[in-house]
């Protein structure tokens, strides 16, 4: 088995092995985990729908002891192992994921931070050095010769009706929100039918000789070097990989529509070359862990390295990571500012990570490894080995890792095979009998944790989903696997992000909140229990008796309502196939609730106290709405 770590774990004696056995609690353990995500560890390097290990070190604690062993099957970036790390017990990751396998080997070198800081100031001394003059622009200020911290980019098109092009950045300022005319003929814009023309630089953002950043006009220097760079021959070693059109996120995404069928095409010419210099840098530093951790900070940057950091008129919005989105206005950020930011994230998250003097801190257990292998089949695990696992798999149709992986994967020179991943596809070839190779899938990955746990030992899984029907087959799968029909737990994960999307459409819903179900592997003598299918009217009843429960504050997000009813009804035995959120949605709405769009968080009536405005009140407690749902 490949070790990532495994450093200090042949101490003869060991505290926790004299510690009692594991006294399970599951009642103590909160029923809403409520996660900030803003915590250094999470927020170093971005991977989808990554668990912080704050909502995974409780389950660790209450279900284990130190030195036992965590399995996590669907591991991407390792957060299950981090938990593990942090409360000394041993973790057995893994995924297909060969980014996922990147990132959490980075997250696992402890390199010291004076030496990682130095070596990145020296890698960027020397990409900065290869890349020559094409960051530089001339100040306007003073016309001294300085490196651009940022460039700012437009879409434009070309209207239909007049011919004349439109450039998004000026229609966006000139009309004070999002184009709804052309400019000059005034035809009306519309976004997916007008051809695009080429895109252009708008403004250079600079350091002013105040050192405060200024915007300045793009002058002839800057039209000098994005010319040079365009020619440079460098170009062509930006590595990149096509995204497919049989790929989800080919459809997705709109890549057929806008050329954008290849991931090195996400970069500026200036940015990849200036990337190829730094990659290359790194690659040549000799010391393993802190070239690791290099690499690590090198992928976590290239979002944002590429034209899918959206820009906007406050404040950056960061790069999407679930679709290979580009806004009509975007950043050509300077790649070494990007990254010494970035090395100094790292930094902190290993003092986060590594600096805790705890009781065991002398002691400390590392001991991590991270396989890239499907779950249906964990070979390299023993049957009854392991004490506990918690794993978080993909969730129905909602995100497709291994094509969005496509864009670090093509720096690292290997790509996550995807045929054996656990999605549901919506659109293509793989449509056709994708529900069911998706739960035949899941239901081998629970078999093979229930293989490997030992008896008596419990697996956390964490799911989200909006719809009844898949909720109904990850826990047929569940069930058919072994594990007791209820849970012993059943806690709602709320990652702190908002629902828009849902009650205006009022079928369809993005869900926010997850939950964590924690199942028992049955002992010998023990059956499984039976579940119960949902019958005519449980539905109604318990979305009443959920609303009539919730504290107003959670009351106004939809999908804290929906993850309410659904662990009722989890906890109850209830077969959940016919609980969607959309159901759920149309019900509140005919109560008279609406989302509020800015916030997505659920509002009643219009406040008739200010005549003539459409000022939408928040309930204060939806309790006495039930009353008028009329289920
Ligand atoms: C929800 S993510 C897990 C994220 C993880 N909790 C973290 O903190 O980063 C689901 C993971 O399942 C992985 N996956 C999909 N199909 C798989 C399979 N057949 N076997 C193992 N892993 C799979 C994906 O690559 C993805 O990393």
């Amino acid at each position: 088995m490949g070790h990532v770590d495994s450093a200090s774990t042949d101490f003869a004696l060991h505290i926790w092995e004299w510690l009692p056995p594991v006294k399970l609690e599951p009642q103590r353990l909160p029923g809403t985990i409520t996660v900030p995500r803003t915590d250094p560890i999470y927020n170093c390097h971005g991977y989808l729908t990554k668990v912080p290990i704050g909502a995974i070190q409780p389950f660790i604690e209450t279900f284990t002891k130190p030195g036992e062993v965590v399995v996590d099957f669907f591991a991407g970036s390792g957060m299950t192992g981090l938990a593990a790390l942090t409360l000394n017990r041993r973790a057995r990751l893994s995924d297909i994921s060969v980014l996922g396998k990147h990132i959490a080997t980075g997250y696992l070198m402890d390199a010291p931070a004076r030496d990682l800081r130095v070596a990145a100031d020296r890698v960027i001394a020397a990409a900065r050095d290869a890349l020559g003059a094409l960051y530089m622009t001339t100040r306007g200020a003073d016309g001294a010769t300085v490196e651009m911290i940022r460039t700012i980019w437009s879409f434009t098109y070309l209207c239909p009706s007049c011919g004349d092009e439109m450039v998004y950045h000026e229609a966006l300022n000139s009309q004070g929100s999002v184009p709804q005319r052309c400019p000059s003929c005034g035809g009306p814009f519309a976004r997916r039918s007008w051809p695009r023309g080429e895109d252009i630089p708008v403004e250079v953002v600079v350091q002013g000789k105040n050192g405060r950043q200024v915007g300045q006009e793009v002058c002839e220097t800057d039209r000098r070097t994005m010319r040079a760079a365009l020619k440079d021959e460098r170009m062509r070693e930006v590595p990149s990989l096509p995204i497919e059109e049989d790929r989800e996120m080919f459809s997705r995404s709109g890549l057929g529509r806008s050329g954008m069928t290849e991931t090195g095409k996400f970069f500026s010419p200036r940015n990849g070359i200036a990337l190829v210099e730094l990659w290359r840098a790194i690659n040549d530093v000799e010391d393993e862990a802190i070239r690791q951790e290099l690499r690590f900070a090198f992928t976590a940057i290239l979002p944002r390295a590429s034209m899918r950091y959206q820009w906007s008129a406050k404040r950056p919005l960061n790069a999407q990571n679930q679709t290979y989105y580009i806004a009509p206005v975007y950043f050509e950020w300077n790649v070494f500012d990007l990254y010494s930011r970035k090395v100094n994230a790292v930094i902190r998250a290993n003092e986060a990570l590594y600096d805790d003097g705890d009781l065991f801190s002398t002691e400390k257990l590392r001991d991590v490894s991270y396989e890239i292998a499907s779950a249906e089949k964990l070979t390299h695990l023993d049957d009854s080995s392991v004490d506990y696992v918690f794993t978080d798999p993909p969730f129905g149709s909602n995100i497709f890792y291994s094509d969005m992986n496509l864009f670090q994967e093509a720096w690292l020179g290997e790509t996550t095979d995807h045929a054996s991943e656990a999605v549901v596809h919506t659109t293509g070839k793989r449509k056709n009998g994708s529900r069911e190779r998706y739960e035949e899938l899941l239901r081998s990955a629970f078999s093979e944790a229930f293989r490997v746990l030992k008896p008596g030992r419990h697996m956390s899984v964490v799911f989200g989903n909006s719809s009844g029907r898949i909720w109904g087959l990850v826990q047929r799968a569940l069930r058919n696997a072994g594990f007791k029909a209820s849970p012993v737990h059943v806690a709602i994960l709320d990652k702190g992000q908002r629902s828009v999307k849902g009650l205006n459409s009022g079928s369809e819903g993005i869900v926010t909140v997850d939950l964590i179900l924690t199942l028992e592997k049955p002992a010998k003598d023990e059956g499984t229990g039976t579940a119960v299918t949902l019958a005519n009217g449980d539905t109604d009843a318990l979305i009443r008796s959920a609303v009539g429960e919730m504290p107003a504050v959670e009351a106004r997000n939809p999908s804290h309502v929906y993850a309410r009813i659904l662990r009722k009804a989890v906890q109850k035995g209830l077969v959940l196939d016919e609980l969607h959120l959309g159901d759920v949605l149309i019900a509140l709405r005919n109560a008279g609730y609406s989302v509020d769009r800015k916030t997505g968080l659920l509002c009643d009536d219009i406040d008739h106290s200010r005549p003539g405005e459409d000022h939408r009140r928040p309930p204060s407690v939806v309790q006495a709405r039930t009353a008028a749902l009329g289920l």
